[in-house]
């Protein structure tokens, strides 16, 4: 069960991009996670922000990449630390 006080998300709207050779709307994500990332679940959690990201910023799912990184806890600093 992921705590959502270590969740952080960053919109960073308005950077000009070209995806498949037009500037029709796209967006590019980073998704990292310690552990709980794979196959099935990557799936599924880029098929939910596809479909957030389509009905609330009308980017169609065709024109989306995220990329998933599953980083060891020594790997993710925080609080003047690493997990
Ligand atoms: C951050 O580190 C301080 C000092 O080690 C600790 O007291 C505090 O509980 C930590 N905060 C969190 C949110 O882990």
């Amino acid at each position: 069960m992921k705590l959502i006080k270590y969740v952080m998300i960053l919109l960073n709207g308005g950077v000009p991009i070209a995806f498949a050779g037009t500037e029709e709307p796209a967006a590019y994500g980073e998704l990292i996670s310690i552990g709980g990332l794979g196959p099935s679940v990557n799936g599924k959690l880029s098929s939910t922000i596809a479909e957030i990201l389509e009905t609330k910023l009308y980017i169609d799912s065709s024109r989306f990449y995220i990329k998933f990184y599953d980083v060891q806890r020594s790997f993710f600093g925080f609080n003047g630390s690493t997990f």
